[in-house]
């Protein structure tokens, strides 16, 4: 096990919401990979975290923990260089959880932009819940419950990492000196589009994802929506605004990439064609994350084995944490 005491500590969470996709490769997974390699990591599957929206069909969450963890493992995040756990078996965070309930005011959740925001979009739920409230609140909890230094985040999440930051100040002040201010370590997500030009996303089942076949990932970048001004094959195209030039700017050759910017320009290749080409190019990638991803879903014991010995590695700095809270809150 390579532990050097001496490094940062990040620590981030991924909500089990179904099958990871290229978008969470490119906008997440790939830089783990290589935070794995300079920090501290703990990385974990935030499952109490699902359950905030998904209270009332949970099934999914338990269903996605094993499934999230091969795609984590196929692509190359390694148990040996970081910590790596599901959120619910380090009961800690709950207790962190309840204790930071005590002092934080409700106006303080109440601003933060994801709560109205969330609220608003997922009209089909009943987001009026003390969980979802406390959803930055057990964030929160998450990040200063291993002391962590820096927090991977997209834009998005900056405000939950504010709040976290305010809470450690009052805390602090509160009690004593015991938590760092995380901050967060802002990650540049590439523009990746799902099939039909809307953002990437489960939701709006637009995905390719770590799992998909071979045949699979074909039939859906061939439905993809390219230039929409470009009607006819002998229109000439626009690569600035198809997402399929988006993903061979991520996984083609820089040659290909000039190469397919001119003669989209000039008409010499028809979109069907280069839809072709990128889909090759997209499963000439998955092909090892695929095999890897199967060859781990056929040892469930040795996963689960895996995820054990990630809890009681994460749950040993979280319980001597732990102890100098409830020290500090006089419990
Ligand atoms: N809220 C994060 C997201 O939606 C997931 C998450 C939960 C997280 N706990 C965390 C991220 C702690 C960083 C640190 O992506």
């Amino acid at each position: 096990m390579t532990k050097n005491n001496s490094r940062e500590r990040v620590v981030s969470g991924m909500r089990p919401t179904g099958k990871l996709h290229l978008g969470h490769y490119h906008g997440v997974l790939k830089n783990w990979l290589t935070l794995q390699n300079q920090y501290d990591c703990f990385f974990f599957i935030a499952d109490w975290h699902g359950l905030t929206t998904e209270y009332s069909s949970p099934q999914g969450i338990a269903g996605s923990r094993r499934e999230i963890l091969a795609d984590w493992l196929a692509v190359g995040l390694d148990p040996k260089k970081a910590t790596i756990f599901v959120q619910s078996d380090v009961k800690e965070h709950a207790e962190l959880h309840l204790l930071l309930s005590m002092i934080v005011p409700v106006p303080w959740l109440e601003r933060v932009p994801s709560y109205q925001e969330m609220q608003q979009e997922l009209t089909t739920k009943d987001l009026s819940t003390y969980g979802f409230l406390g959803y930055p609140l057990l964030q929160t909890a998450d990040i200063i419950l291993y002391n962590a230094n820096k927090v991977p985040v997209g834009v998005d999440q900056v405000p939950h990492i504010e709040l976290s930051r305010e809470i450690v100040r009052r805390f602090n002040s509160l009690y004593g000196p015991l938590f760092v201010e995380p901050k967060p370590l802002l990650t540049e997500a590439p523009k990746l589009l799902g099939m039909d030009r809307r953002k990437m996303s489960k939701s709006y089942d637009n995905c390719l994802t770590l799992s998909d076949s071979a045949a699979t990932i074909e039939k859906k970048v061939l439905s993809a929506i390219t230039d929409p001004d470009r009607k006819r094959r002998e229109d000439p195209g626009n690569p600035d605004v198809c997402l399929i030039f988006d993903y061979h700017k991520l996984h083609s050759e820089k040659e290909t990439i000039q190469k397919i910017d001119r003669e989209c320009r000039s008409a010499a290749i028809g979109c069907v064609e280069d839809k072709k080409m990128m889909a090759a190019t997209i499963n000439k990638f998955l092909d090892p994350i695929r095999k890897k991803r199967e060859e781990w879903l056929g040892q469930t014991d040795r996963m689960d084995e895996l995820l054990g010995d990630g809890a009681r590695r994460a749950r040993a700095v979280a319980q001597e944490m732990m102890e100098k809270v409830r020290k500090a809150m006089k419990i």
